[in-house]
């Protein structure tokens, strides 16, 4: 596992971008991963204004999420369906039909985690896939506690995470009670991983997740053994590590995508 400490929120997200775009342009019908959250947003922002001003191609490009909360349809704002058409989808050339979010109002939520399991496998897997995490050390809705080798399966919220999100709804009957997710199984067997964190809310578990031993307890822990991740966190969420890791701009190679995307012509 590899940790890359960035100056700032803003730095952080340039850099997962730059990281996105290059293998974008490696591979231009990839199967990226993606996550919802404040946290991956700057990103997002990023990849749109590459997008925007040169050219940073998705019409082959082909995506998962990591979750959805049971009971919301695409169409409400907290389903995260619309937080990806808002945040990222819409203002992107991608084929809506290539993107794949797990359906809460799915009658039978089982047979759905089934069957989006089969559409990864089918695709040919995540090439790429970037999560947040909780402050808890989970990822996507993996708390802690949850087995290492999960598939996509449902998941009762706690009861933290309720009221958490009671202030999103006007109706507390539609506040969510429970979640499909992808398993940290499914998660493990990308091909390559991106874990951004940031704030000193995050600085406990960077710390657990990346230097004291795996844990069932601390989800993210097991990406230790993943053979190809990366954690990209800003200084507040590094503040609790007590190695020394590669500083962003010290030890890194220059974006390619700069000098590959021509900028577009208008
Ligand atoms: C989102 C997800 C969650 C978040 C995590 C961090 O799809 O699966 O695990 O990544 O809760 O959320 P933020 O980024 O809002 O701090």
């Amino acid at each position: 596992m590899k940790v890359i400490v960035c100056s700032s929120y803003e730095e952080l997200s340039k850099k997962a971008a730059e990281i996105f775009a290059q293998r974008i342009l490696q591979k231009p019908n990839i199967i990226l991963g993606l996550a919802t959250g404040g946290t991956p947003v700057g990103t997002y922002k990023e990849l749109i204004r590459l997008h925007n001003e040169h050219g940073l191609d998705f019409s082959q490009v082909v995506t998962f999420n990591l979750d959805e909360y049971v009971g919301l349809a695409p169409s409400h704002p907290q389903s995260y369906r619309y937080f990806m058409d808002k945040n990222l989808f819409d203002a992107i050339n991608i084929k809506k039909e290539n993107t794949h979010i797990l359906s809460g109002t799915a009658e039978d939520v089982e047979a759905e985690c089934a069957s989006f399991e089969e559409k990864i496998a089918s695709a040919g897997g995540i090439d790429l896939q970037v999560l947040g995490i909780g402050s808890n050390g989970h990822i996507a809705f993996n708390e802690p506690g949850t087995s290492r080798d999960c598939r996509t399966h449902v998941v009762n919220l706690a009861e933290s995470t309720i009221q958490d999100n009671a202030r999103f709804f006007d109706d507390p009957s539609e506040i969510p009670r429970q979640a499909l997710t992808l398993g940290i199984g499914t998660i493990m067997e990308a091909r390559e991983i991106i874990l951004l964190a940031s704030g000193q809310g995050k600085a406990q578990a960077i710390a657990r997740s990346v230097e004291r031993p795996i844990t069932l307890a601390v989800p993210a822990s097991a990406l230790q053994v993943h053979p190809n991740t990366v954690f990209i966190i800003d200084q507040d969420a590094a503040s609790q590590l007590k190695r020394e890791y590669p500083q962003h701009s010290q030890d890194l190679e220059m974006p390619s995508y700069a000098t590959k995307i021509q900028p577009k012509v208008l």
